[in-house]
């Protein structure tokens, strides 16, 4: 293949590497996919306004998240199981994301233990939590992170329940995965992947491992195990407890309403991510980008506004910038990169964005975030 030079040159190549079941995985959305499909498709309902000749000749790039200083606005969001998708898993993605100067969280379904992440990632660490029923694993994570020398932790909010993931499903998708009849095909087209993912080391949630049952000694639905450790009793009460264990930056994730926004700096966060986790809980949730502007005029300046869900361009970022944002998110497009190319491909995947989001900027007229304001936008919302 041809040098990538986009992140959709990325998805295709993930798409010959991986077998289909573990494709569909990191690809797929809940339900009709609706909410996946139009957290990117709603970039497109926002036009950018360019600003002429302003002297754009020195960029400002760099930022500040989580108290760290970052090399522009960007970080890598959690992703769990990441070691079905490059065998370097968590280890190259965290590499990557610290070449670039952009912070990497690392998720509590990851698949790399905090403190191996910690000891081989340069850069700004982050640590996504659940508040599981089990309320002493979740400070045993609190204490970990700490000691391990992570920056933030990264409260997720909207899975209370998993989504209903049809790809799955159909797929029969089992953890660790495993040879069904179904899945045979799938798995036989892709022995590059297959033969040493099935047959070697096995797959763990490692960082859970020692407190609740093992996956590995039987497969089970992923789904079925989340949801034996989620609590649907959770309230805002339940945040302010963690922020008062934690006592350092923490993001509350999987927040779509002003109204939220504010509970969660209520309760203690500092950091609000508006999400809908990448289509694949509720189906039918906003666009994060829609979400935006009114959640910026609510607490703008008070906390850091992260968006996340459906960038697939520089060009993106920069419109979430302009709507309020103080920073993105992803998880796909770098998935794309490691599943193509391990730590190389995740590289990729963050040069494509930083060139792209460079570029938007010059052509913006815009120096920097700073530069780049709502008026500078114009929504005209395009029929489906
Ligand atoms: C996720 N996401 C996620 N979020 C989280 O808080 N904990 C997790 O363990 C995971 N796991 C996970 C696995 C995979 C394969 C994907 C694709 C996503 C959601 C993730 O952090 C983020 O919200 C979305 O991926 C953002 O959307 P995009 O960038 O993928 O469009
Ligand atoms: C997912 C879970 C791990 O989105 O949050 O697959």
């Amino acid at each position: 293949m041809a040098h990538p030079y986009n992140i959709e040159m990325l998805r295709k190549s993930a798409a010959r590497k991986l077998p289909r079941p573990i494709f569909d995985y990191i690809e797929g959305g809940a339900e009709d996919e609706s909410a996946l499909r139009r957290s990117t498709g709603a970039y497109d309902q926002y036009q950018l306004l360019p600003r002429a000749l302003q002297d754009v000749s020195n960029l400002e790039l760099g930022t500040r998240l989580f108290g760290c200083e970052v090399a522009w606005p960007l970080m890598l969001g959690p992703t769990g199981l990441t070691r079905l998708f490059h065998r370097n898993a968590e280890l190259a993605v965290a590499r990557a994301a610290g070449q670039a100067g952009l912070p990497y969280c690392l998720s509590t379904l990851g698949t790399t233990t905090i403190e191996e992440v910690a000891q081989s990632a340069p850069g700004p660490k982050l640590f996504q939590i659940y508040i599981f029923k089990d309320r002493g694993l979740t400070v045993e994570f609190v204490d970990r992170a700490r000691e391990a020398g992570y920056s933030g932790l990264v409260l997720t909010i909207d899975t209370l329940m998993s989504g209903k993931r049809e790809r799955d499903r159909r797929n029969g998708l089992s953890l660790p995965p495993r040879l069904t009849p179904r899945s045979f095909v799938d798995f036989a087209l892709r022995p590059a992947w297959s033969i040493p993912a099935l047959f070697g080391r096995k797959f763990d949630f490692v960082n859970l491992a020692h407190r609740v049952e093992a996956l590995s000694a039987a497969p089970t639905s992923l789904y079925q195990y989340a949801d034996s450790q989620f609590d649907r009793s959770l309230t805002w009460k339940d945040v302010e407890w963690l922020a008062r264990q934690w006592d350092g930056p923490l993001a509350v994730k999987g927040i779509l309403t002003a109204d939220d926004a504010r509970l969660a700096g209520e309760s203690g966060a500092d950091t609000v991510m508006v999400s809908n986790h990448g289509g694949r809980q509720l189906d039918g949730a906003a666009s994060p980008i829609d979400q935006i502007g009114p959640i910026a005029d609510a607490v703008s300046g008070r906390l850091t506004i992260i968006c996340d869900g459906g960038i697939r361009r520089g060009e993106h970022i920069a419109k979430a910038l302009a709507l309020g944002a103080d920073a993105c998110s992803i998880g796909r497009p770098y998935l794309y990169g490691l599943a193509a190319g391990g730590e190389r491909g995740v590289s990729c995947a963050l040069n494509i964005l930083r060139e792209e989001y460079e570029r938007t900027l010059v052509l913006m007229g815009a120096s920097g975030q700073a530069a780049l304001s709502r008026s500078m936008i114009s929504h005209r919302p395009i029929k489906p």
